[in-house]
C-alpha cells in the first residue's frame, strides 16, 4: 500500500535519476537506464536517526543520513542482504546507539560501518553500509584506480553520508525521538538526495592535452603520456555510477587519485618535487621515481584489466634511446 506522499516522491526522485543518467553525453541515456520501480513498503527515500537508549532532549551527534531505499532496492539483488533477519522493521529496533540484546549488542555504528560482518551459521549474513560499498569497488571500472588510492577518510568523506540538508534542530530532537512526521522526513531525504548529483568536477580539458615524461630519461626516450585521454576514459566509466558521484564529490577528486599527497589544486606538482631518483632515508615508505611512475601507470592497467599496454610491453610506453641502448635484460622484457 502506498500513500500519496510516496508515490510523489517516486516521481520526483525518477525524474533527479533521469537528469543525472543523461548529463554530460548530448545522446540519448544509455540503455542501462532502467526506471526505478520498487516493489517494496518502504518510502522511496528516508533519513536514518542516531536512535539510542537514553534520551537525547539536545539532538546531539552526528548529523542524520539520508537513505535512497527506491535506488538501492533496485542496484542490491535482494532485500535480505539488508534486512538480514528477514524482517524489514527499522534496524534502530535492534541497533541503537549503545546497542541492545535483540541486536546482540551490535551498536548503530557497527550495523553501518562495519567491515565484514562473519558469515552466520544460519541465516543471512549482514552487510553493513560501507562494506558492500567496499565490495563495489572490486569492479573494474573502479578498481584501477581504487588499486592505487588510499583512502583517506576524511572530514568529507563522513559527510557524504552524514548530512541532511535544511535539518533543524526541532527535527533532529524529533527524529531521535522517533516522532517526526513521516512527510517531513520524506522532505527532508529528498531535498538532501539532489544535493548528492552531479558535483562539480574538472573536466578533462582542465588538464593538458598531452605530457611528455622525461624526468628521468635515459635509457629511453621521454614517454607520451596522454593526458586527456586518460582522464576522459575514466570519467566516462564511472559516470553512470551514482555511488562514485555521491563520493567523487570535491572538484578534484579524479585529479587527486595520481597527484596526490598534495593540495587540492588544478596546477599540481611534478611527480620528481617529491619522488627522487633514489629511495630517500628519511621516508623510505615512498617510492623512487621510476618505480612510481611504473607502480601508478601499471597498477591501474593491470586492476582496469586495460588490454594495451602489455606491461611488459616496455616500447608501447617509451622508445628506447638510440644513444644509449638499453642493457639486454630490459631488451628482453620488452623484446615484442
Ligand atoms: C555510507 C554511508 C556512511 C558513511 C560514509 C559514514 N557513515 Fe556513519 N553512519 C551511517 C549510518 C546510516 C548511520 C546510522 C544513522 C545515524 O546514526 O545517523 C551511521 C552512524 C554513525 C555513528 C553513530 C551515530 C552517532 O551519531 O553517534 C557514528 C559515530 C558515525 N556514523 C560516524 C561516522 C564517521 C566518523 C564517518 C567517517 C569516517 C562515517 N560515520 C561515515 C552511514 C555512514
Ligand atoms: C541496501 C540495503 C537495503 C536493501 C537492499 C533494502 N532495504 Fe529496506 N531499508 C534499508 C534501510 C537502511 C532502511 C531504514 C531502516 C531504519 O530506518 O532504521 C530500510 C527500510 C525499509 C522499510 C521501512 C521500515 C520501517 O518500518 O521504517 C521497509 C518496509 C523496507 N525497508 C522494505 C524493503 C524491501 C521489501 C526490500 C527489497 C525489495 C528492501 N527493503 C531492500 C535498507 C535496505
Ligand atoms: C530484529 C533485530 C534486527 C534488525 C531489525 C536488524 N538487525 Fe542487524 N543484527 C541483529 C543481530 C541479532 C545481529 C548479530 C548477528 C549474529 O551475531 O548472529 C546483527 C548483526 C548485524 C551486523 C553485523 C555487525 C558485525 O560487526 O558483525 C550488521 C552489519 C547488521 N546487523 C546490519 C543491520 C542493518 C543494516 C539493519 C537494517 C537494514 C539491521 N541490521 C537490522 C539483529 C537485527
Ligand atoms: C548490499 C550493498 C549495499 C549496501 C548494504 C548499501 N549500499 Fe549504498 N549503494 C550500493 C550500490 C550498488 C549503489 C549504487 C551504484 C549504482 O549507481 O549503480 C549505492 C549507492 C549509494 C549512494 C549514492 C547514491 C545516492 O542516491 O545517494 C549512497 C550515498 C549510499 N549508497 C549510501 C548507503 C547507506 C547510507 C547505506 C546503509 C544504510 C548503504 N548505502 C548500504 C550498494 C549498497
Ligand atoms: C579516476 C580514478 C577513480 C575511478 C575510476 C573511481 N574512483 Fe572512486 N575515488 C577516487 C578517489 C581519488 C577517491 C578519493 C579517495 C580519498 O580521498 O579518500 C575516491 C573515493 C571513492 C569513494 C569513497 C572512499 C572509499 O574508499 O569508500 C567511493 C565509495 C568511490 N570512490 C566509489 C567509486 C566507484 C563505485 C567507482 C567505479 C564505478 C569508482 N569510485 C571509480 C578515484 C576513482
Ligand atoms: C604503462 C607505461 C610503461 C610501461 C609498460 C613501461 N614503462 Fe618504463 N617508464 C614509464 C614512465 C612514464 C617512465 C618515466 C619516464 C621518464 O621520466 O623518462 C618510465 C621510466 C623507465 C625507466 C627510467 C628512465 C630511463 O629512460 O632510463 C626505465 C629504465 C624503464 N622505464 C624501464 C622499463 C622497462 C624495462 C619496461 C618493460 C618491462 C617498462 N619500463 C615498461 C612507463 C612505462
Ligand atoms: C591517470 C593519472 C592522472 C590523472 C587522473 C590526472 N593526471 Fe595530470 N598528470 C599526470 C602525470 C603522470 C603527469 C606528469 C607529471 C610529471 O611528470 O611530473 C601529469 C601532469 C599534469 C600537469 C602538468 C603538465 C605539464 O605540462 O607540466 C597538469 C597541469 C595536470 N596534470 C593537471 C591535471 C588535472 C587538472 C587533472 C584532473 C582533471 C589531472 N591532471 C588528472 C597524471 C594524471
Ligand atoms: C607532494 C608530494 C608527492 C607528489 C607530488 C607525488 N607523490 Fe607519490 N607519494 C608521496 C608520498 C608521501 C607517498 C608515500 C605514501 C605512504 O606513506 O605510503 C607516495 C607514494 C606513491 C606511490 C606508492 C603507492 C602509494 O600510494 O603509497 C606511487 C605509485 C606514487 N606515489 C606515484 C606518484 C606519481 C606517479 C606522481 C606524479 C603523478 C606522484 N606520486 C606525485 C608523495 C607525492
Ligand atoms: C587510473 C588509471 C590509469 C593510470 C594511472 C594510467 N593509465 Fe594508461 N590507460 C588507462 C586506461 C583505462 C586505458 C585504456 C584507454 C582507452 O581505451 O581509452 C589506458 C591506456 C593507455 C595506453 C594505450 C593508449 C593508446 O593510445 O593505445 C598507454 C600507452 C598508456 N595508457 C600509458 C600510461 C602511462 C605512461 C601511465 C603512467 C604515467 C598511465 N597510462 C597511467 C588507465 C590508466
Amino acid at each position: 500500500m502506498r500513500n500519496g506522499t510516496t508515490l510523489l516522491l517516486l516521481t520526483a526522485i525518477a525524474v533527479a535519476g533521469a537528469a543525472y543518467l543523461t548529463l554530460g553525453d548530448a545522446g540519448p541515456a544509455p540503455a542501462a537506464a532502467p526506471a526505478l520501480a520498487s516493489v517494496s513498503d518502504a518510502p522511496s527515500a528516508l533519513v536514518i536517526f542516531p536512535v539510542g537508549e537514553k534520551p537525547n532532549p539536545e539532538g546531539v551527534g552526528m548529523k542524520p543520513v539520508a537513505f535512497n531505499h527506491l535506488l538501492h532496492e533496485n542496484r542490491v539483488e535482494n532485500c535480505e542482504s539488508c534486512h538480514h533477519t528477514g524482517d524489514t522493521a527499522a534496524c534502530t529496533t535492534c541497533h541503537t546507539l549503545e546497542g541492545r540484546a535483540e541486536g546482540k549488542f551490535v551498536t548503530l555504528a557497527q550495523a553501518m560501518h562495519s567491515p565484514n560482518s562473519a558469515r552466520k551459521g544460519q541465516g543471512n549474513t549482514p552487510q553493513s553500509c560501507t562494506s558492500c560499498h567496499a565490495k563495489q569497488l572490486q569492479r573494474p571500472e573502479c578498481a584501477g584506480c581504487h588499486s592505487i588510492v588510499k583512502p583517506a577518510r576524511s572530514e568529507t568523506y563522513c559527510s557524504t553520508c552524514h548530512n541532511v540538508s535544511g535539518l533543524t534542530k526541532g527535527d533532529m530532537v524529533a527524529g531521535i525521538a522517533g516522532s517526526l512526521p513521516d512527510g517531513r522526513n520524506a522532505e527532508l531525504a529528498v531535498d538532501t538526495l539532489k544535493t548528492r548529483e552531479n558535483p562539480v568536477q574538472l573536466q578533462p580539458a582542465d588538464g593538458p592535452y598531452k605530457v611528455f615524461i622525461d624526468e628521468i630519461a635515459d635509457q629511453y626516450k621521454a614517454s607520451m603520456f596522454a593526458h586527456r585521454r586518460h582522464v576522459a576514459s575514466l570519467m566516462e566509466r564511472v559516470k553512470d555510477n551514482s555511488l562514485a558521484a555521491a563520493f567523487h564529490n570535491q572538484p578534484t577528486t579524479l585529479c587527486s587519485t595520481c597527484h596526490h599527497y598534495s593540495p587540492l589544486k588544478d596546477t599540481p606538482p611534478k611527480c620528481g618535487s617529491c619522488h627522487s631518483q633514489r629511495i630517500n632515508p628519511a621516508n623510505p615508505e615512498r617510492p623512487q621515481l621510476k618505480a612510481a611512475y611504473h607502480l601508478l601507470c601499471m597498477g591501474c592497467h593491470k586492476g582496469m584489466n586495460v588490454a594495451r599496454p602489455l606491461n611488459t610491453s616496455c616500447v608501447t610506453c617509451h622508445k628506447q634511446s638510440e644513444a644509449k641502448p638499453a642493457d639486454s635484460a630490459a631488451a628482453k622484457l620488452g623484446g615484442e
